[in-house]
């Protein structure tokens, strides 16, 4: 019989967390054999099953040709079972069952990217997070289900690499131009974490001995041309695996690793046990053909996947809106191994300056959802930046306000209770709490209410008694689903500057801190405190939230001196920047002077740039368009912004006059040693060519040129956007010369749909022109994102002409492809906050694609945005 595709929304999918029970049952093994053929696959399965409560005996699926069951040796008919679109359910099971189901799927139509699917002509890839399993054979799908997987892949010679999770037991000729492979996964694991691949693929081999001696085979497969791009990535793993010893004391525990790139993927990369799953562009880097940042990521997201191995896989979740329990701790950790790759200072400025573009609009709009949410229709539409970066802020916080030895004896004790578990949140915070001996059960608030808290903090000096007082408030703003929020517990990282002569003054504060320290975390877990200091000599300057301690939005009003005073002295990088950010969004939402921030810049700069010219880079961070328009409610008017960011960026330009082309001629990123090092020159460099072209330098547009025909590939992408999005004689000939290059290379091509895309000016006419390209192609998720991410680099286009472009998206994958359809469409979810007439043509253009969708990743998403 065949299932319907998509269910329609019924009237209550939704699925709540009160509402857990265990599964009735559980499964000791599964057996698995899959048979690629060009036009079907054949799967067959045998579970072996135990009660572990009453009730029915429930198996997922989801587009399954059912061929045949059978418990326990007898062929079911129609009438032992009831089959809907979702599930098939056994009445009066037995205790023990051993369940064989035949089922075919259709890998080879599957553009959903999900389960079994075809990504090219000569690969199929699984994607089982969290919901794919279901459509590749009738399963318990579901994460508190644990048990072994043996697997036999088989399918044409003219795929020769057929892999799954575990270990190789056999392969062999299977007749007709046909071969096979038997793998055994001895880890007990969820069925998310099934993979297995069947391709035309080259490898690039490696190995790694682990602190117990272990020795790994390391592998990672792409096709042929990609192998030399793979270096990076494989320097990663071992660096990883290295890392998790060191920090968290654990060893890898199988005797291989593969990871497998492919173009047609959802999301960056998936942790499939010992068999990841990458989205080339998260792992493909190479100078030639890949950006700077596009080389840490690739770093950072190998890292993650990794680090999965033990916080998600080893240890998993017991259900879904568990999620942020092995997605935010995992960020964490790759987050901190990013931070000992290069400066630590800019890592966290790059990680905090998403978080505040992404999480924090988020969580103040329609989407707004505790980092463990508590009902959901679609676990699809959960993989947000709350889930992931707030879920991450959760844990740093906790390993801040611990320390490092404290926060490890924290995490061993989790690993030594709950190793191979499917487990919750309140098990993580307990076994952090019992590891620790520090009570941590109020941060569970955290995770379980939504919205950025206000963090009100005053200062008053008395030069009489020589005390310096500071006073905190908190507070969330009402949400009508969360009637009762509670004060949640902020470490604020402090340090208390003299005015004078920019020193730190050592903490004098009863029983706060420990004496001698200058540095301070102070936690504040009530709606309201005041804290004092003595000895202070003279009124100081106080610089709060240090390194960005906790993820609240900071109220402290700041004179616009000792923001200037904090960017030339605070010590703290990450805290330095957050002047700059500060100072500049007063100086764009709220009018104030520039010169002040002028001045400090040029006070500033010649320092850094010799110490760190990674971090001199982003002290010439603007926010963008996009974050600023975030930080408005109502009446926002993009082209406004726009208007004010440019006439600033202008007035900065025209100030640093010759300075641009100096240190634009001075510089040179071959003189580096560290790669970072060289990034950040590399990232000075394409600032102070853009400088120059605002400036109306006339010679900035022949040094891009130059730049353009000599640099490795953030150098050259550099120079053509300072060529293209200035309309420079030489931007149509560069353009073209970069296509030429990089026709063949999927990741570098999507770079030049990206520069287009992004063109300030672009309109309409840009965006047909380039969804009609015959390299556009709708079933790549990464090109899409390369013209619908360039396009919302500028908000001004994004909520006019892009309104369509989205929608459009939206209504167009919805069937085919739900899980990014349902994505790209919150670009618009913040339209509430727009100026008449654009709110409402954006509201009715919404309102008017409802009757259209039918997934429940677009409906529920739609469904949210318009509930406002
Ligand atoms: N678990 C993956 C991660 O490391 C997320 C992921 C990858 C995913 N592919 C997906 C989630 C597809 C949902 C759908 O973060
Ligand atoms: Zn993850």
């Amino acid at each position: 019989m065949n299932i319907a595709a998509n269910p329609v929304v019924e009237a209550d999918q939704t699925v709540y967390l009160k509402d857990y029970e265990k599964p009735s049952f559980l499964v000791d093994s599964i057996n698995l054999d899959i048979q690629v053929h060009t036009d079907r696959t054949d799967v067959n399965a045998t579970l072996v099953m135990k009660r572990q409560t009453s009730g029915d005996l429930v198996l997922l699926g989801r587009d399954l040709e059912l061929k045949s069951i059978t418990l326990n040796g007898k062929l079911l008919t129609e009438a032992d079972y009831t089959l809907d679109a979702e599930q098939l359910v056994i009445a009066n099971a037995p205790d023990q069952v051993i369940l064989e189901t035949a089922v075919v799927i259709h890998p080879e139509s599957n553009t959903q990217l999900e389960g079994l699917y075809q990504a090219g002509d000569d690969l199929f890839v699984t994607q089982n997070e969290p919901e794919g399993f279901r459509k590749i054979t009738f399963y318990p799908d579901r994460p508190d289900v644990l048990s072994v997987f043996t697997t036999r892949v088989e399918a044409d010679k003219k795929f020769p690499v057929l892999l799954a999770n575990g270990n190789l037991m056999e392969a062999g000729e299977a007749g007709e131009g046909r071969h096979y492979t038997i793998w055994q996964d001895p880890t007990k694991k969820p069925s998310y974490l099934f993979a297995c691949v069947i391709g035309d693929l080259a490898v690039l081999k490696d190995s790694y001995v682990t602190s117990e001696g272990r020795d790994v085979a390391l592998e990672i497969y792409a096709v042929e041309k990609d192998i030399p791009k793979c270096h990076i990535a494989m320097e990663a793993l071992k660096h990883s695996m290295q890392w998790d010893e060191e920090h968290y004391g654990r060893p890898y525990d199988l005797d291989n690793y593969m990871i497998v790139a492919t173009s047609a993927f959802n999301m960056g990369a998936m942790e499939n046990k010992g068999l990841n799953i990458f989205n080339t562009s998260c792992v493909l880097a190479d100078e030639e053909f890949t950006t700077d940042a596009a080389i840490m990521r690739v770093q950072s997201v190998i890292a993650h996947e990794y680090f999965h191995n033990w916080t998600g896989n080893r240890i998993t979740c017991r259900d879904w809106f568990q999620l942020c329990l092995k997605e935010g701790l995992t960020v964490f950790r790759d987050q901190s191994f990013s931070e000992d790759l290069q400066s630590a200072a800019v890592q966290r400025i790059d990680d905090v300056a998403v978080l505040k573009a992404h999480q924090f609009p988020e969580d103040s709009g329609p989407l707004s959802h505790p980092p463990r949410p508590d009902h959901f229709v679609e676990i699809n539409n959960f993989y947000t930046a709350t889930v992931y970066e707030k879920g991450a802020e959760i844990n740093r916080m906790m390993a801040t306000l611990l320390g490092k030895e404290k926060f490890r004896q924290g995490t061993d004790e989790y690993f030594r209770r709950h190793d191979g578990q499917a487990v919750t949140v309140e098990d993580w915070v307990s076994a952090l709490t019992a590891g620790s001996g520090v009570d941590l059960s109020a941060f569970l608030i955290w995770y379980n209410q939504p919205g950025t808290p206000k963090l009100e903090a005053k200062g008053d000096y008395d030069a009489a008694t020589q005390i310096y007082r500071l006073s905190f408030k908190q507070s969330l703003k009402a949400n009508a689903k969360y009637p009762n929020l509670k004060a949640v517990p902020i470490p604020v990282a402090l340090a208390l500057f003299d005015a004078e002569t920019g020193e730190q003054y050592t903490l004098q504060s009863e029983s706060l801190f420990e004496n001698g320290v200058k540095d301070g975390v102070y936690l504040f877990d009530q709606n309201e405190a005041t804290i004092e200091f003595t000895g202070v000599t003279a009124k100081p300057v106080v610089s709060l939230l240090r390194n960005f301690s906790a993820p609240v939005n900071l109220d402290f009003n700041y004179s616009d001196q000792e923001l200037a005073f904090l960017m030339q002295h605070e010590t703290n990088g990450f805290n330095q920047w957050q002047a700059t950010q500060t100072l500049l969004e007063r100086i764009l939402l709220e009018g104030h002077d520039a010169d002040i921030y002028i001045q400090a810049m040029k006070n500033t700069l010649p320092e850094v740039i010799q110490k760190d010219p990674l971090l001199a880079s982003r002290l010439f961070d603007v926010p963008t368009e996009g974050y600023l328009g975030s930080r408005i409610d109502t009446d926002y008017q993009p082209a406004k912004i726009q208007e004010q960011r440019n006439a600033l960026l202008d007035t900065l330009a025209r100030e640093l006059g010759a300075f641009c082309k100096e240190t634009y001629l001075e510089l040179d990123p071959d003189m580096q040693s560290e790669f970072s090092q060289a990034m950040g020159v590399r990232a000075l460099r394409n600032i102070m060519l853009s400088m120059m072209a605002r400036q109306g330098d006339a010679s900035a547009f022949d040094l891009a040129y130059e730049q353009y025909h000599t640099g490795n590939m953030s150098e050259r992408l550099g120079a053509l956007k300072v060529l293209v999005w200035n309309d420079a004689p030489q931007a149509q000939e560069a353009l073209a010369d970069f296509y030429s290059r990089f026709e063949d290379e999927a990741l570098s091509l999507d770079q030049w749909f990206m520069v287009q895309a992004a063109h300030p000016k672009a309109n309409a006419e840009t965006i047909k022109y380039l969804t009609s390209h015959p390299d556009y192609d709708l079933g790549t998720p990464n090109r899409i994102r390369a013209v619908s991410g360039g396009l919302n680099a500028n908000p001004v286009n994004t909520w006019s002409f892009g309104v369509q472009h989205y929608i459009d998206l939206a209504k167009y994958l919805d069937e085919k492809n739900p899980i990014v359809g349902s994505r790209l469409l919150q670009v618009l979810s913040r339209w509430y906050t727009l100026a008449e007439p654009q709110r409402t043509e954006v509201k009715t253009a919404l309102e008017n694609l409802k009757p259209q969708v039918k997934s429940k990743n677009v409906v529920e998403t739609l469904n949210s945005m318009l509930s406002i």
